[in-house]
């Protein structure tokens, strides 16, 4: 079966796949305008960092193919300024829709660098609204390729490191990860689960361990449902399993993505990542990080400065999925929430991400390459790379 996918888009035609009913019900759901993809963004229709910062540029190339095309021309076609003034409030509004990648600020900043050193250049309003409509493109575009990249080059670190640590990896690695970093987070193939995508496909991985990733599932519902599509041997754990699975099974790597790096290499990610990274550093296990170089920001000296988004407390009450066992006549899948608390609870704390601290992250893997600490530093170094 194909890799799945979470955008398509075919010239000015925009589709994502609802990720809120996988893995029962592929539905792709249009995407308009940028409000749509605002809302698809914000209520997790579409998540994962690379994945709502193509979505949000797409919109903008989306937004203004129609205008370009339009007759009569939108007024903001009339000059610079107004193009200006027009499409700043658009990258603004995208950029409120989620806080915390800093994927989609990076895709946001590259628009406006576009529109902005175009305006003082002169360049007529039409032109400028070509050259953002093909930056919006190549944001997307640009995504499966370094995914490659940084899932080869994750691969080989972790091999290389194996080999010169005599670790038994006899039948192949056993690698855990969090969340969803696959093609469904990206616009194809993944950062973390890309990692483990190419150790299958180089006959290096046993096993790929992951996580349930509660309160929203994204481990059970769709790293699942992406690694039985690949058909690459799996096993889920429950998040609180993750010590168990380090005392009692061989585990060569934690891999995880990141919505946000700082300078000194701080990565926030999903919630219960912190947790693995502790569980890990006490079994002396790796903790790998693997991102594009987009997802790191100089601007941000370290974790306690990247702004961490709280979903609503309702989130953390329900669980999504279909009725079990299916129920009637044709036994018809019904997409259900469930609510697992009493109703009305008060007191719910329910951060969507966690900060893991550089001391315990072994390497931090871009499509430029590894990065490690030097020998007694606890930070990295990431203005060497940027
Ligand atoms: O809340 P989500 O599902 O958008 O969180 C996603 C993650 O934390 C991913 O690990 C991260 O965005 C990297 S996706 C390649």
């Amino acid at each position: 079966m194909a890799p799945l996918i979470s955008i398509k888009a075919d010239g000015d035609r925009l589709e994502i796949v609802n990720q809120l009913l996988l893995p029962h019900v592929t539905e792709f759901i249009p995407i308009d305008s940028v409000e749509d993809a605002h809302d698809a963004i914000k209520t997790m229709k579409i998540r994962g960092a690379p994945a709502i910062a193509s979505l949000a540029a797409l919109s903008v190339s989306q937004h203004l193919t129609r205008g370009l095309n339009a007759s009569p021309s939108p007024d903001y076609l009339a000059s610079r300024e107004a193009l200006k003034s027009h499409v700043d409030k658009i990258l603004a509004y995208l950029f409120t829709s989620r806080p915390t990648a800093v994927n989609l600020g990076a895709a946001t900043r590259r628009l406006t660098k576009v529109l902005d050193d175009a305006v003082v250049a002169g360049t007529d309003p039409r032109e400028i609204v070509t050259q953002l409509i093909a930056e919006g493109k190549a944001v997307a575009d640009e995504d499966v390729g370094r995914n490659k990249e940084m899932a080869k080059w994750a691969g080989e670190w972790l091999l290389q490191r194996v080999k010169e640590t005599g670790v038994d990896a006899t039948g192949g690695v056993n690698v855990l990860t969090v969340c969803n970093t696959g093609s469904l987070a990206t616009s194809g193939y993944g950062t973390a689960l890309g990692m483990i995508t190419y150790l299958h496909e180089t006959n290096k991985l046993q096993k790929a361990y992951f996580t349930q990733t509660a309160p929203y599932h994204q481990g059970s519902r769709l790293t699942a449902l992406e690694l039985q599509t690949l058909h690459i041997p799996s096993v889920m754990i429950c998040d609180t399993m993750v010590g168990s699975l380090f005392q009692h099974h061989n585990i060569h790597a934690v891999v995880v993505g990141a919505d946000r790096i700082a300078k000194n290499g701080d990565t926030a990610n999903k919630i219960g990542t912190y947790n693995a990274a502790v569980l890990a550093a006490r079994h002396n296990i790796p903790f790998i990080v693997v991102a594009p170089i987009s997802t790191v920001d100089l601007d941000v000296a370290d974790g306690s400065h990247i702004p961490i988004e709280h979903r609503p407390a309702i989130e953390a009450c329900l669980v999504r999925g279909i009725l079990y066992p299916p129920e009637g006549e044709g036994k018809e899948v019904k997409q259900a929430q469930v609510m697992i608390t009493p109703t009305g609870l008060e007191g719910i704390y329910n951060p969507s991400f966690d900060v893991t601290p550089a001391e315990l992250i072994s390497a931090i893997v871009t499509e430029k390459g590894v990065a490690v600490k030097k020998e007694g530093v606890s930070s990295f170094y990431l203005s060497e790379i940027v």
